[in-house]
């Protein structure tokens, strides 16, 4: 799938504003705080109904007006569709291919965009939420279904949290909301896991290409529940859990065990990236996980996602660049940058480069390949 045109209206700093784009490059430029990264976000949001920087959808309203509206329209299955968002502050309002969407979650499945900052070059070191929220993000994507689990886990977790805390603790009540959570939980440790190990594949191939074979990515669920076995299995094993540490649980006030406390382990030749890893191994890390994000959705859902790159080419090092460009020759991206001239510019032929000002968007056709 590939996107053909975006209007902002009251978007951030964008008074109004269609922008049509090219189906292989688009290349953003401009100074700093002009609109860029609000492009970019404007597009984002057609994939999941959610901002990549922030939760709080009202911050994407434009400072002058109480609702924000932005229109795509894009080519999928060889078919002209479209979405359109209204943010207010009351909530949002969707239409996908001009009918209005019961639910948020009636989005799903209709654009993927896989997003890439230089935020997402610090997954591999950062706290365990950063990486939880990267196998969210696309599981949300390619199984529409784990969002509304996730979503429900999210919900028995803060009711279980505030049993916890309550001055009497009622015990019918906890065994319900514990035998949820184990319930909902299981899932998403599955999905997780499965997720995982189709991504190990994938990203180590592409980490082995980008060193030359030098180095060998391994990739690890590593679940505060015990693994073993089915679903059943998993979800008898994590309510045994949240039963014995039910005490502790009280203590602290929360919850101790569950996919809110897993984490994705990294490892090169066999060493954890995050302790041991160099910057560069770290980078090359992120980068392989993110194209394999990107080749998931193809593998999967048999169309091309589009792929954001926010400032992050000037992160990387030439021979990474080169790499990131050159494997993605099938996927609509849309770079920002402050510089575009250059060699690895000029290696991307087809292309359409605009320019942002002060939440404006122009042509440059004097770059314009
Ligand atoms: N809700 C909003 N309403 C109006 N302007 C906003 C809003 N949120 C951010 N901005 C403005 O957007 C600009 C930053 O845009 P951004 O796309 O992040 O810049 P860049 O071009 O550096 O990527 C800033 O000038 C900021 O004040
Ligand atoms: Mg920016």
């Amino acid at each position: 799938m590939y996107f053909t045109e975006i209007t902002l209206k009251n978007f951030r700093n964008y008074k109004e504003q269609t922008v049509s784009f090219h189906p292989n490059v688009n290349i953003i430029t401009g100074n700093n705080a002009q609109g860029k990264t609000n492009l970019l976000e404007g597009l984002y949001i057609m994939s999941l109904g959610k901002s990549f920087r922030t939760n709080k959808d009202v911050e994407m309203i434009g400072f002058e007006g109480d609702f924000s509206c932005v229109k795509s329209v894009y080519i999928k299955e060889g078919r002209e569709r479209s979405i359109e968002i209204i943010l207010s502050r009351q909530g949002k309002s969707i239409q996908i291919d001009g009918c209005k969407a019961k639910k948020s979650s009636d989005l799903l499945d209709n654009a993927y965009i896989v997003c890439f900052t230089p935020e997402d070059l610090k997954i591999v070191k950062e706290e365990p939420e950063k990486r939880r929220k990267f196998m969210d993000r696309e599981l949300c994507q390619l199984k529409p279904v784990y969002y509304s689990t996730l979503a429900r886990y999210k919900k028995v977790l803060m009711q279980r949290n505030s049993l916890l805390k309550s001055e009497s603790l009622n015990n019918e009540l906890m065994e319900i909301w514990e035998n949820n959570l184990a319930d909902y939980g299981s899932r998403i440790i599955i999905e997780r896991m499965n997720f995982v190990e189709k991504l190990k594949i994938i990203s180590k191939q592409l980490h082995s290409s980008i060193t030359d074979g030098k180095e060998e990515l391994d990739l690890f669920y590593e679940s505060s529940v015990p693994v073993k076995g089915s679903r059943e299995e998993i979800k008898e094993a994590f309510i045994k859990k949240l039963n014995k540490e039910r005490k502790r649980d009280i203590f602290r006030g929360s919850t101790g065990s569950g996919p809110h406390r897993d984490d994705l382990r990294i490892t090169i030749d066999g060493k954890d990236v995050r302790n041991y890893g160099s910057q560069g191994q770290q980078r090359t890390a992120a980068l392989s996980l993110k194209l394999a994000e990107v080749r998931i959705i193809q593998e999967e859902k048999k169309e091309n996602p589009a792929l954001l790159l926010d400032d992050v080419l000037s992160e990387l090092d030439k021979k990474r660049q080169k790499f990131l460009i050159n494997s993605l020759s099938d996927v609509q991206l849309f770079i920002t940058a402050a510089e575009t001239k250059g060699e690895l510019w000029n290696s991307l032929p087809e292309r359409k480069v605009f320019v942002v000002e002060n939440g404006r968007v122009t042509n440059d056709t004097q770059v314009a390949g």
